[in-house]
């Protein structure tokens, strides 16, 4: 990728990085998230510990906790936000082709990385390598409930969020599928959660980043109250309507496709590269190797599995469909929101 389409950045960590006061920073977190409530994880060597409605992994928080004080968000900056297992990769790889489409795509960095490599997350830098936020491409990602967002993008008049989610049934297999896969590849002496326990956790709300729902309604909130900021839209509709959308994100992205790009096919393109028979067919997204070295067990090939809408039928019984649907119409009730399966 050529690095001289995107204006060169200021440094996105506060003058704060590194010094001792943030360095107390950091212990005084530590300390805190001590304290707060835990819970069995679904994550085998992690832990999973509830801060402010939310559970979240300790390590993950901490790292959330230093961004939201330190980092600061630039004026052109776009977050991909989401729940984990709600189409993020997919998302991710159709808005980077977007961005980076002035160069040729047999040389996108898509061929040979994920998603994941080409774009920082917020809640993982300062786990591994903070400085990867300073990234010249201006997409960052996150996992983090909207409340939980660095303060900077919050209080942004400029930047943007793109959100996407899921229908809570599919979301939840998908979720369920990807923790077994990610124990049975780590150990056999990691006991594998039923799918009945899974299911009561992610009802309570007891999944990575969850309640599932909350995470939704924050970004739905702030997509109703700031459309021109936050672009919230649904895995199904992506799948429906995929050129659509794509050219939807090249607007909201300020990069809409010239007449002439329409004209080359340039959106049919992208779409076409990143669907998922194409996309999951390469090398490196078959490939065991670990996304994130503190991350044991994530490897490329299983954030995809099947794609697919209604999966959920193949696991979950009727009365298990009814009690997730009821929850969605409960929460969801008064704030305009639906899923089509949960619309009675
Ligand atoms: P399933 O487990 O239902 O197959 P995330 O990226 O947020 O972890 O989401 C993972 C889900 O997105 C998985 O769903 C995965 O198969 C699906 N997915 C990954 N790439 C996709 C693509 N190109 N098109 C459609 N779905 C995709």
């Amino acid at each position: 990728m050529s690095s001289s389409n995107f204006p060169s950045k200021t440094s996105r960590l506060s003058e704060n990085y590194g010094l001792e006061t943030f360095k107390e920073m950091r212990k005084q977190y530590k300390e805190m998230i001590s304290t707060l409530p835990k819970r069995e994880s679904e994550y085998p060597f992690f832990d999973s510990c509830q801060y402010e409605g939310f559970w979240y992994n300790s390590s993950f928080l901490e790292s959330a906790l230093c961004m939201q004080q330190n980092f600061k968000a630039q004026p052109s900056d776009i977050f991909l936000c989401s729940a984990p297992k709600t189409g993020t990769t997919w998302r991710n790889a159709l808005t980077f082709s977007i961005m980076t489409r002035h160069d040729d795509f047999t040389n996108s960095p898509l061929l040979n990385k994920l998603p994941h490599e080409c774009i920082p997350c917020l809640e993982l830098a300062f786990l591994s390598n903070p400085k990867f936020v300073d990234a010249e491409l201006p997409l960052l990602s996150t996992h983090l409930p909207y409340t939980l967002l660095p303060k900077s993008i919050l209080e942004s008049d400029n930047c943007k969020i793109i959100y996407i989610c899921r229908e809570p049934k599919d979301t939840f297999v998908s979720w369920w599928h990807f923790t077994q896969k990610i124990k049975a590849k780590l150990s056999s002496k990691v006991s594998l959660v039923t799918l009945d326990q899974a299911f009561k956790w992610f009802c309570q709300g007891k999944s990575g980043y969850g309640p599932y729902w909350d995470h939704i309604l924050g970004y739905w909130k702030a997509s109703v109250e700031r459309p021109e900021r936050v672009f919230f839209f649904k895995y199904e509709d992506l799948k429906e309507d995929t050129l659509g959308y794509v050219k939807k994100l090249a607007d909201f992205m300020d990069k809409p496709f010239s007449k002439e790009e329409q004209e080359r096919g340039v959106p049919q393109e992208i779409v076409s590269r990143c669907n998922f028979e194409n996309w999951s067919n390469l090398e490196v997204n078959k490939s065991e190797k670990y996304i994130y070295e503190n991350l044991p067990g994530v490897s490329n090939s299983l954030l995809f599995r099947k794609g697919d809408i209604g999966d959920w039928k193949n696991y979950l019984t009727k009365d298990m469909a009814k009690f997730i649907d009821d929850i969605t119409l409960e929460k969801f009730k008064s704030s305009g929101l639906t899923f089509a399966s949960s619309v009675k």
